[in-house]
């Protein structure tokens, strides 16, 4: 059933250009520039009104929460909070009938995110959820929701839900964009051609896998780790550290890689890698000086950067090459050599990667 893999998870790492695929499939269709999300036609009205998109889940879920918040504001110009549920719901927060609340959750069983959806709800908001597991609790709580149809997802640490996640709220945000008119119609047809390329260019991008064992091997034995990313990198490198966290229990920190100089710098020595996504975007004149800073410091540096990048590879001591995309998209390519890396270092260490030791596939207690 791992279909030849040694691991769940591989498996799942490896799935990912279909389950993008699969996600897009009868819903994208760039060519005739469609898109079409089934359970947003009848909300669509109250979310294009919106006067807030209010987006709640917990772990990796509230990283592409937190993804689709650049998204949103991006495309369609509606301001967005991203709230862990576990601290939204015990609030007070205000929630009135014009916020639209987003619900993210792989398992559609997640307890916190649960009682946030009941929360909203009593107040008048509108609930969308975008789950995976068709027929679970959250699902059967929303108003309408989205599915992301990424296929079972077994191994705890969470991958193929995650790039999923993030196809349908790319896609509702471009929806939501189009519709309000906050994005062209030339420059929404070109987002859509790129976004249907992004399979293809995950599959690209897991060719580098040998490359990211052998940067594994050296690693290994770290005992800390920092990731860090700008803009729609920043989750990438929240996520980044939590797959390793998780399944390799290296300590690790994903970091704005501006607040580095805030705080985490004072940790930089010969002995800490820092994984940087450093990929040709707005942010990248930025994100060069942020490691020239590492460098002086003398931090291990890892790169993922965009392909044919020489600048950074002139600093870095590993760059991880990926395929040019659209800025918003990068976090669909980016976080796949970063599933990779956590997933050979908790191999080469004898970690039960599947079955990380005190973690549950759902939380369904708070
Ligand atoms: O099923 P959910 O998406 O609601 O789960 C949320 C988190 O428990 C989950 O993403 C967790 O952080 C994963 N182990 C991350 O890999």
């Amino acid at each position: 059933e791992k279909g030849g893999y040694e691991h769940f998870m591989l498996k799942e790492i490896n799935e990912q250009p279909r389950s993008i695929a699969d996600c897009m499939r009868g819903r994208l269709d760039a060519k005739n520039g469609r898109l079409i999300l089934g359970g947003l036609r009848d909300y669509m009205n109250k979310f294009q009104n919106a006067d807030r998109i209010i987006i709640t889940a917990c772990g990796t879920s509230w990283h592409a929460g937190l993804v689709a918040e650049y998204l949103f504001e991006e495309f369609a110009r509606i301001p967005v909070e991203v709230e862990y549920a576990s601290e939204f719901r015990y609030r007070n927060p205000v929630i009135n009938e014009k916020d639209f609340i987003i619900a993210i959750s792989q398992s559609g069983e997640t307890a916190d995110t649960l009682a946030a959806i009941e929360l909203a709800k009593s107040k008048g908001a509108t609930i969308f959820g975008v789950c995976n597991v068709v027929g679970s609790s959250i699902p059967r709580a929303t108003h309408a929701g989205s599915y992301t149809h990424a296929g079972p997802e077994i191994g705890v640490a969470s991958t193929k839900a995650f790039t999923a996640q993030i196809s349908v709220l790319t896609m509702m945000a471009l929806k939501l964009g189009y519709q309000r008119g906050t994005l062209s119609e030339s420059r929404y047809m070109q987002l859509l051609s790129e976004l249907e390329t992004i399979p293809s260019k995950v599959e690209r991008a897991l060719k580098l896998n040998d490359k990211v064992k052998a940067i594994a091997a050296e690693y290994k034995d770290a005992r800390n780790f920092l990731y860090l990313g700008r803009g729609y990198n920043f989750p990438v490198a929240l996520e980044g550290a939590l797959k390793l966290k998780e399944i390799s229990y290296i300590h690790a920190e994903g970091y704005p890689a501006a607040e580095m100089k805030h705080g985490p710098i004072a940790l930089i020595d010969e002995e800490m890698p820092v994984v940087f996504i450093a990929t040709k975007d707005s942010s990248y004149e930025k994100v060069v000086s942020n490691i020239q800073e590492v460098k002086a410091r003398k931090g291990k540096i890892i790169a993922v950067v965009t392909e044919g990048d020489t600048t950074v590879r002139n600093m870095a001591d590993h760059v991880i090459e990926i395929p040019e995309t659209e800025e918003a998209f990068v976090p669909l390519i980016a976080v796949v050599p970063l599933q990779q890396l956590s997933y050979h270092i908790a191999v080469m260490r004898g970690c039960n990667v599947d079955q990380p030791r005190n973690l549950a596939k759902s939380v369904t207690v708070e």
